[in-house]
């Protein structure tokens, strides 16, 4: 059973405020508008896309540092603009929210970078200006590179960075569902009452990283707490998800890894007293379509014949924490437990025990998109495919990758999203905040949901 409303698929647009997410050297590509990051009429013309395919989200990624693992230098990265340079995701959401009625937005944010408070001001700020169409995609951060600037001595490692997140989710949790009651807000110009005091109370938390007494400084916004999306993937990470995700990202290439990960995380979430069945799973798909089969395999060619190896490697070697350029490229790719994205490592290790990836291989296939399956076909064979994972392996939906843009989404939404209409297969619900268009209940958190009890 699927975690959404159950009408249908929902569709993530994952992208990112940068010339380059997860395609490297895709912005070499003629016609590709990346470089157009910085203009808000890019932005506008993305959102009006998404809308018009049916998408329920635009998924921000974001980072913080810069991807100087590769031969211990930041010169490739910056060179072949890896994620850097980048803008900060939140500021685009207005905008784009302007020009569309039911979109949703997911706003990645540190916790290991940010502080509880503050951001919690600034999501329900959003989630009033959009009328809940709000999500936060809660990310720990990997980059070593990101702690110096921020004042602090190194990189926390992972076991800390989670314990913070912990305690972060909490203190918002508190503001966003607890400070302010349903009827604090009279707004009684007779009495001049805007406020009633008793209905505002404090939090008083006082922990290991964080105190703060409230109240939470915003009136409470449709949604209050934002759609929480997550994608942990180590041991403490999966805990974490499992505790606060509502929708979870999953980064497995293959249906083995999806299905484990889906299993693992249902059974962690009913541990922690959630409906297990209320969890979401969008794992990442790559689309590479055209009108014919034989149009799409031409153009699949053509994108990986561009792909930007040295970019690539420069790019998973932040994800994994890994300088892959002290490797030999026929090398086979050992797992370890890595202090920065386990899901990447996993992804060429343990999701497919029969699968053996050398280095050179990890670098060609994740040239388009990282670890998600890519999917080339005519509008039919992309339908199938995603009919098949929506069915058979009972995902909620897909985050759609990008690789050129805004090629990509151009071809997803002229070609796929009718295919998927006139199936039956897209969910495309109308209104309502976007908790209630992606789970179909009310505005907030779930009863079971940790973050309302
Ligand atoms: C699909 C996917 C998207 C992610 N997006 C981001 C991101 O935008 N920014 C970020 O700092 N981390 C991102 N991450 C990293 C994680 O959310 C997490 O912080 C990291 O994987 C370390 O924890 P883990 O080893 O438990 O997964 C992403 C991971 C996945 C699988």
């Amino acid at each position: 059973m699927s975690g959404t409303s159950g009408d249908g698929m929902h569709l993530n647009l994952f992208t990112m405020n940068s010339v380059e997410h997860v395609s490297p050297g895709s912005w070499t590509h003629p016609g590709d508008r990346s470089a157009e990051y910085t203009d808000r009429e890019y932005w506008t013309d993305v959102a009006r896309t998404a809308e018009r395919g049916g998408f329920a989200a635009v998924f921000f990624a974001d980072v913080r540092g810069v991807y100087d693992v590769y031969g211990d230098d930041r010169g490739t990265a910056v060179e072949k603009a890896v994620q850097t340079p980048s803008n900060d995701p939140g500021y685009l959401v207005p905008a784009m929210a302007e020009v569309t009625d039911s979109l949703g937005f997911a706003v990645t944010k540190s916790t290991t970078y940010t502080h509880p408070y503050q951001l919690a001001r600034e999501l329900s700020t959003l989630d009033h200006l959009t009328d809940g169409r709000v999500a936060f995609n809660v990310v720990t951060s990997y980059l070593e590179s990101a702690a110096a600037n921020l004042g602090l001595d190194g990189r926390m490692d992972k076991g800390t960075r989670y314990d913070r997140a912990d305690e972060f989710m909490d203190v918002c949790y508190a503001l966003w569902e607890e400070s302010w009651d349903d009827d604090a807000v009279v707004r009684d110009a007779e009495r001049g009452v805007y406020t009633r005091p008793d209905g505002v109370h404090a939090v008083d938390h006082e922990g290991e990283f964080f105190d703060v007494p409230g109240p939470h400084g915003c009136e409470p916004s449709p949604q209050r707490t934002p759609v929480v999306f997550q994608a942990g993937s180590s041991d403490r990470g999966r805990d974490f998800a499992a505790a606060n995700a509502e929708a979870v990202f999953c980064s497995q290439p293959t249906e083995a890894g999806v299905r484990e990960y889906m299993e693992d995380l249902r059974g962690r979430a009913a541990d922690l007293g959630r409906d297990p069945d209320s969890l979401a799973f969008f794992p990442g798909i790559v689309p590479v379509v055209a009108e014919t089969d034989a149009a799409a395999e031409e153009k699949y060619e053509r994108l990986t014949a561009s792909v930007d190896v040295e970019a690539t490697l420069a790019l998973l070697s932040g994800f994994l924490d890994m300088d892959l350029s002290e490797l030999d490229p026929d090398q086979r790719i050992e797992h370890i437990e890595t202090d920065a994205i386990q899901g990447t490592m996993n992804a060429f290790t343990t999701s497919d025990p029969d699968r053996e990836w050398t280095v050179r291989e990890v670098a060609e296939f994740s040239g388009l998109g990282t670890t998600s399956p890519v999917v080339v076909g005519s509008p039919e064979t992309v339908a199938d495919e995603l009919a098949h994972w929506y069915e058979e392996v009972g995902v909620d939906g897909f985050n759609v990758k990008e690789v050129v843009r805004t090629g990509s989404l151009d071809d997803f939404v002229d070609l796929v999203s009718p295919e998927l209409r006139e199936r039956g297969l897209l969910a495309d619900p109308a209104g309502g905040t976007l908790r209630e268009r992606l789970f179909g209940g009310g505005p907030r958190l779930p009863a079971d949901h940790p973050g309302r009890s």
